[in-house]
């Protein structure tokens, strides 16, 4: 085995002098249960049996950069004291699941307008803070910041809006803090957003600086119980598309602690395909015509 520490070094300037991918053996059942024990402690994704395949495959790139000849001299490295801590960002941009687009769920977002953003506005705010935790690479919390100066701000001229886009994956809030896109995450923009609220130069959209300033990114391990408990104070959470990858038991560990970030009166958005049913029974349902919206009571 060549070591992590040796194997990337300026010279190579991280390529691989050779390919391993062909030599690289399947992993082993032990070596995945070890890793998924692994990822599962850091982050509350668990992988099923099943997805095996997929962690190969992600973690194939990093042995081919790392020029390590088997997962399990990988796993070994990574669980070792020093391999813990320097592994521990690409493990996380490695394993996550990043799908995202601009104007996802656009029911929410008619909901966030239309009546979550008068109800606050009717109980006294005069400031509303927007948590998007897991933003992926930002496209939700830049709807979020576009929708305001749209719609929103024209109706309540004094109304602030702060929103922060949080995640567990660097290289995404990397992407988030540019604000810059390619036409797969604009492709559900109408022109008239596109124009208004990006600029485009060879095929990059940069968010305009009005929205940009109203969201700032922060990096947050929704499973980390300590950092949860700081982000508080919240009027709107949006948190979709994430529980999906967690199971029952870490879903019922973030849920409560996003109950315990929101104000009284504040509401959380979950994703589509997702349900709070056996997770949380502390939140009062709101049934809309194509989406739920869930408020603390
Ligand atoms: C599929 S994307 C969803 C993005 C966006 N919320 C949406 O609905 O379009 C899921 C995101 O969750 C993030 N994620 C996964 N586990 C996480 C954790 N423990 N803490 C914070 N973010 C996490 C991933 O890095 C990924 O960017």
């Amino acid at each position: 085995m060549i070591s992590a520490q040796q194997a990337a070094t300026p010279q190579n300037n991280g390529v691989p002098a050779f390919s391993l991918a062909s030599k690289v053996q399947a992993m082993a059942e032990p070596t995945f249960t070890a890793l998924r024990s692994h990822i599962y402690t850091m982050t509350g994704i668990y992988f099923q049996d099943n997805k095996k395949y997929l962690l190969e495959s992600r973690i194939s790139k990093r042995l081919q950069m790392l020029q390590i000849e088997s997962y399990e001299d990988y796993v070994r490295y990574i669980l070792s004291v020093s391999g813990k801590e320097k592994e521990r960002e690409f493990l996380f941009d490695a394993i996550t699941i990043n799908e995202t687009y601009f104007f996802r769920n656009e029911p929410q977002f008619e909901i966030f307008e239309k009546t979550l953003i008068p109800e606050l506005v009717a109980a006294g705010k005069t400031k509303i803070r927007v948590w998007s935790a897991a933003s992926s690479t930002g496209e939700e919390a830049h709807t979020l910041a576009m929708i305001f100066l749209e719609k929103i701000k024209p109706k309540y001229p004094s109304l602030s809006i702060e929103i922060v886009g949080t995640d567990i994956a660097p290289g995404v809030l990397r992407t988030a803090a540019k604000g810059e896109y390619r036409q797969y995450s604009i492709r559900n923009i109408s022109p008239y957003y596109l124009k208004k609220y990006f600029t485009e130069n060879n095929g990059v959209f940069t968010v305009v600086d009005a929205a940009r300033k109203l969201v700032r990114f922060e990096h947050l391990n929704l499973f980390d119980k300590n950092r949860m408990r700081l982000m508080s104070n919240f009027d709107v959470v949006f948190c979709c598309n994430v529980l999906i990858y967690f199971d029952q038991k870490s879903k019922i560990q973030v849920v409560s602690q996003l109950y315990d970030g929101l104000n009284k009166g504040g509401f959380l958005f979950i994703g589509y395909a997702e349900s709070l049913h056996g997770i949380s029974s502390a939140f009062k349902i709101l049934n809309f015509p194509k989406a739920i919206a869930y408020k603390k009571e």
